[in-house]
């Protein structure tokens, strides 16, 4: 068996998009799943099934509900609406399944009653049908093992709220066709999920973290209540684990997981027992915390950093999951600030062993690290490595942030074509973004709060960020963009330093920085003049107005290389690509430039009003940066305008509108 690729996209499908499929469960999460498959295929037909017809009423009324929420916030528009909302079939009769692709089941946490519920759908469906289960904990082998056709039945695991949520849980159980898996994971990712593969256990990858937290939490109250404990919680997540207890009416699901668990893997699982006596606890809620005293905290503290850590070892030993997925779900499906292994990495091994100790004391048989702390921390968090023919593609993963760049990301790409462009066998590199909707959507933002008001640090900064990028200047083995969606700011800053540029017919460039009161520092005021001087105005208008460039005119442009229709030709084209630029890289010139700036309004392609102070410090940028007699020199010019941004009232306003969600006021700044 060819081993699957890291990032699913590059996988060719082995089926078609799904056209039909069947949600069974109209309760609480099986609606919403079936809304998230409508709004990423509005064109899909969509089943709901339940015993009970008030359910798939109501489960119904919810499509409409929430389209007409999406439209309201402009999240969706009324034609995609309309597609939601119609094609959608409430039914009682497991017949009227008979044409569905996929069976998805989310009904009740009941073994049996799963197994009843597979047998009847086996019934009915079609022999190649897709069956998946969103159980949260019983393993694959015991709902499905009684199924004709095991091979096409798998669990997908789903997290609240499952139509905005992005983390997908897919479970490899070993009767499962690798086939199916990789199929599932390719829809997941075209639909703007997160698939995340685990091993076939109690509870997968990120439940054992969650309810074991949850577990370990109650198991403290003996020493703090439940508003202290979530308190100290806070450090850690958005949202306390009884806080979030309440909310999801968690209680007898803690108490049912861990029991099996407990089960299955030994006594140290078992679930408190107060669980089973409270209905609600008295906490509260996120941005709030009560004072704690010193010892509990600590003890508190110690105990939860403890199980977090235990539980991520153990994942990480008995390979349940990876260690970049175990972090990213955390983060994006449990409300983690920080991925468990980030944070064991930034207490440092003193903190994080004191935390471990402390658990096998007071909670023996917990599972503890099998191999030394630094074992547990090389790997790549951000980016994912795969081969195609001679060629390395590394995809960037940041999906909250629409792959947005910061130095880390960048350290990890750098560290991969240091390791292989020496190598022989391999010819170049590929950078493409994970998901369907962003290469990379520029610098990440939320690190520039710190570096207002102050010049050489941000100068500094941008410097730093730079690093790639003045590697690849002085690269022979090419590296080839693939832009699979919008390229905006620092985005576009790194593909324009690749040695060639493909892109998707519906990708778009832009550089959005003057709407943010800042400028583009790591080469965009410099590079596009000295690559396509014949470009020179479309650039004027990306860096002055935010004018966004589609992908087809930037081919007109020569910008970029070539088209491609859909995510695995476009890897493809970028591949060849490299192949055609092999041993054919030249760098980006010294010689000066010639470049006419018109005058211009302070206003946005799109009418919002920009600062006039930001715009100057723009065009002063790039008459400096084109007189400039080497393309070092020309790119320190950047580098200090981006500083001398970073001090106006701008940048204070745009940055703070961004971070607020708001849109920025320049008319009171200069
Ligand atoms: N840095 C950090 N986070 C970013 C980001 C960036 N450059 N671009 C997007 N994100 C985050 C958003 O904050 C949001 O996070 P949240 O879900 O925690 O709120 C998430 O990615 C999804 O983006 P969102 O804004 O909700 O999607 P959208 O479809 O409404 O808008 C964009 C997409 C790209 C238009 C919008 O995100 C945007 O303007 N981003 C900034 C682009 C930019 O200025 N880049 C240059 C920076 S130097």
């Amino acid at each position: 068996m060819t081993t699957p690729f890291a990032n699913p996209l590059l996988a060719t499908p082995t089926r078609a998009m799904p056209r039909a499929v069947a949600v069974i469960g109209a309760g609480t999460i099986g609606p919403d799943i079936g809304y998230y498959l409508k709004s990423a295929l509005p064109g899909l037909k969509l089943y709901l099934v339940d015993v009970s017809q008030k359910a798939v009423d109501s489960a119904l009324l919810r499509f409409q509900d929430y389209s007409k929420k999406a439209v309201a916030k402009g999240k969706m528009s009324e034609a995609d609406a309309a597609a939601v909302t119609s094609n959608l079939v409430g039914t009682l009769d497991y017949a009227d399944i008979a044409e569905c692709d996929w069976v998805l089941e989310a009904a009740t946490e009941n073994l049996a009653l799963k197994r009843k519920i597979f047998a009847q759908i086996e019934a009915v469906v079609r022999p190649d049908a897709l069956i998946t289960s969103n159980t949260s904990s019983l393993p694959a082998a015991q709902i499905f093992s009684a199924l004709q056709r095991p091979q096409r039945a798998t669990v997908t695991h789903f997290f609240a709220p499952a139509w905005r949520n992005p983390a997908v849980e897919v479970i490899r159980w070993n009767k499962t066709d690798p086939a199916v898996i990789e199929y599932l994971r390719w829809v997941f990712c075209m639909t703007g999920k997160v698939p995340l593969v685990t091993a076939d256990v109690a509870c997968f990858m990120l439940d054992r973290i969650f309810d074991n937290w949850c577990n370990e939490s109650a198991m403290l109250l003996d020493r703090a209540t439940a508003a202290e404990v979530d308190s100290v919680a806070a450090e850690f997540v958005h949202a306390g684990p009884f806080f979030v207890l309440n909310l999801a009416r968690g209680n007898p699901i803690i108490t049912e997981t861990n029991t099996l668990q407990a089960e299955m893997e030994g006594e140290h699982y078992r679930p408190a027992s107060v669980f089973r006596s409270v209905d609600t606890w008295v906490t509260v809620p996120p941005g709030k915390r009560v004072p704690v005293a010193e010892a509990a905290a600590q003890a508190v503290r110690e105990r939860l950093l403890g199980i977090l850590f235990s539980q991520s070892v153990d994942i990480v030993d008995r390979k349940i999951g990876d260690s970049a997925d175990l972090d990213l779900g955390c983060r994006l499906a449990l409300g983690f600030k920080n991925g468990p292994l980030d944070l064991m990495r930034d207490l440092g091994e003193p903190t994080s062993g004191r935390a471990l100790m402390r658990l096998r004391d007071e909670r023996p048989g917990m599972p503890m690290p099998k191999r030394a702390f630094d074992a547990y921390q090389g790997f790549l968090r951000h980016i994912l490595v795969d081969d195609i023919d001679s060629v390395k593609v590394i995809t960037l993963r940041r999906p909250e942030a629409l792959n947005a760049l910061h130095d880390e990301m960048t350290d990890e790409i750098l560290s991969v074509i240091r390791r292989h462009e020496k190598d022989p066998k391999v010819t170049g590199f590929v950078l493409v973004g994970y998901g369907t909707r962003a290469f990379c959507a520029g610098a990440d933002i939320g690190r520039f709060v710190d570096l207002l008001g102050d010049a050489p640090a941000s100068a500094k900064y941008a410097r730093d960020c730079s690093r790639l990028l003045v590697h690849l200047d002085q690269m022979q083995k090419p590296v080839v963009a693939a832009l699979n969606g919008m390229a905006l700011g620092g985005g576009l800053e790194l593909a324009m330093r690749c040695h060639g540029i493909v892109a998707l017919k519906r990708a778009w460039l832009q550089l959005p920085e003057v709407t943010l009161g800042i400028v583009p520092g790591i080469g965009a005021m410099v590079v596009p003049y000295r690559r396509w001087p014949h470009a020179a105005t479309t650039f004027n208008a990306m860096l002055r107005q935010a004018e966004r460039l589609k992908a087809s005119r930037a081919h007109e442009l020569g910008v970029v290389d070539g088209l491609a229709e859909d995510y695995s030709s476009l890897i493809r084209m970028a591949v060849a690509r490299v192949g055609k630029l092999s041993g054919k890289v030249t760098p980006i010139g010294d010689e000066p430039v010639a470049v006419a700036i018109d005058v211009i309004e302070a206003k946005a392609a799109n009418g919002q009003v920009l600062s006039r102070e930001c715009i100057d410090i723009i065009e002063q940028a790039i008459r400096e940066a084109a007189a400039a007699l080497t393309f070092a020199a020309a790119l320190e010019t950047g580098y200090t305008a981006f500083g001398q941004s970073a001090c106006t009232e701008g940048a204070r306003e745009g940055i703070t509108a961004f971070k607020e969600k708001r849109p920025p006021d320049f008319s009171r700044t200069k």
